[in-house]
């Protein structure tokens, strides 16, 4: 039997469904009730009649930093998902990105120890990846670099990875993807989905930066191919295409039927728009929108190298302009 954490998220709900059509037992861990609607709206993507697909889950109440309920869930597993973490680029939010996503990792690893897991797919980051010399390719080997001004969601997925990398010391088998954007229907409120939202209202500014993106079918397709085969203790990039923002935000707005940015947004404009974002958030108590890495990143130029997937698995991505259309065709129908 399979267990997939994180499974009320993007990545989880999509995998979920592939696992369960594929004709695999599948137990997921859930915390709230109300969150396995977006399991629902993920199913729905892909079929009216997604109940069936739905019903076939064992959900299994469980929160990845509380070990009692934690171990209830590992019981006759043997393949472990992890996908569950906490996303925020908040800096005031780090002690809990911290406990969510370095401290339920390691739980996670421990239990997968204990209860001699046959195998672990662990859903990191491009985030923990370093920055290259001489604006080279970005891959697997491009190591973390702790003197960089990291972000902290890059500081604990990184701190997660150490975790992965210490079981695998102690006898764990495990593969580690890192995508990039991941780009999927079903959930529109937040992540990359919040992203459809807010083209639809039309965008006024591009930045100058590059993203590296890839369809979430990709994603839970790899994962699987790379649960599946006898790979172990290697970390895998997942991106499909590098594209400007200019291009993304272009492509984002046309596929939801809006006016695409026209004026660059300068980097003293993006320092001006963090800093009013932080002042409205000490003001209103309202989340952060834009923070500075955000900011940072949304001006910075990378280059994600994705052969060693495509070469170790003989994969070939999904075009990223397809997939926003797609994507883009769903949130029209869902919103
Ligand atoms: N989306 C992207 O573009 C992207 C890109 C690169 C990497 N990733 C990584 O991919 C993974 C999945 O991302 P996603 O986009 O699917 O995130 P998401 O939509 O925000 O989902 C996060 C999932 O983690 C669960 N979770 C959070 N804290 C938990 C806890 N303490 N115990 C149990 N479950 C907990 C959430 O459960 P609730 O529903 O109960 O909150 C939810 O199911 C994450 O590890 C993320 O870092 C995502």
């Amino acid at each position: 039997m399979i267990l997939v954490t994180g499974g009320t998220g993007l990545v989880g709900a999509h995998l979920l469904y592939k696992l369960v059509n594929n004709g695999e037992k599948v137990r997921a861990i859930y915390r709230n009730e109300k969150k396995l609607k977006n399991v629902k709206n993920v199913f729905s993507c892909y079929t009216k009649a997604f109940q069936p697909a739905f019903d076939k889950i064992e959900w299994v109440k469980a929160d990845i930093v509380d070990i009692p309920s934690l171990s209830i869930a590992f019981k006759n597993i043997e393949y472990v998902y992890h996908c569950a973490a906490f996303v925020s680029f908040e800096p005031d939010k780090y002690q809990h990105l911290r406990k969510t996503n370095i401290e339920g990792t390691a739980n996670i690893v421990n239990l997968c120890c204990a209860f001699n897991i046959t195998k672990l797919c662990y859903v990191s980051s491009i985030a923990t990846l370093g920055s290259p010399i001489n604006n080279e390719p970005i891959t697997e080997d491009t190591v973390w670099n702790p003197e960089e001004d990291n972000s902290v969601y890059g500081i604990t997925k990184y701190g997660a990875e150490m975790e992965v990398w210490r079981a695998t010391q102690e006898g764990l088998n495990a593969v580690i993807v890192n995508p990039g954007l991941i780009l999927g229907g079903g959930i529109w409120k937040y992540g990359s989905g919040s992203l459809f939202k807010k083209a639809k209202k039309g965008l006024n500014y591009y930045t100058s930066g590059t993203v590296g993106l890839v369809a979430v079918d990709d994603v839970v397709t790899i994962m699987i191919k790379l649960m599946k085969s006898n790979i172990k203790n290697e970390r895998f990039i997942l991106v499909a295409e590098n594209w400007t923002y200019k291009q993304f935000l272009q492509a984002l707005t046309t596929s939801v039927n809006a006016n695409p940015p026209k004026k660059l947004a300068k980097a003293f404009l993006l320092k001006f728009a963090w800093k009013l974002d932080w002042l409205k958030t000490k003001l209103t108590g309202k989340r952060r929108t834009l923070t500075k890495h955000i900011a940072k990143s949304l001006s910075t130029k990378k280059h994600y190298d994705n052969s060693k997937v495509k070469n170790a698995l003989d994969f070939s991505f999904k075009p990223i302009d397809k997939c926003i259309k797609d994507v883009g065709a769903i949130f029209l129908k869902q919103d």
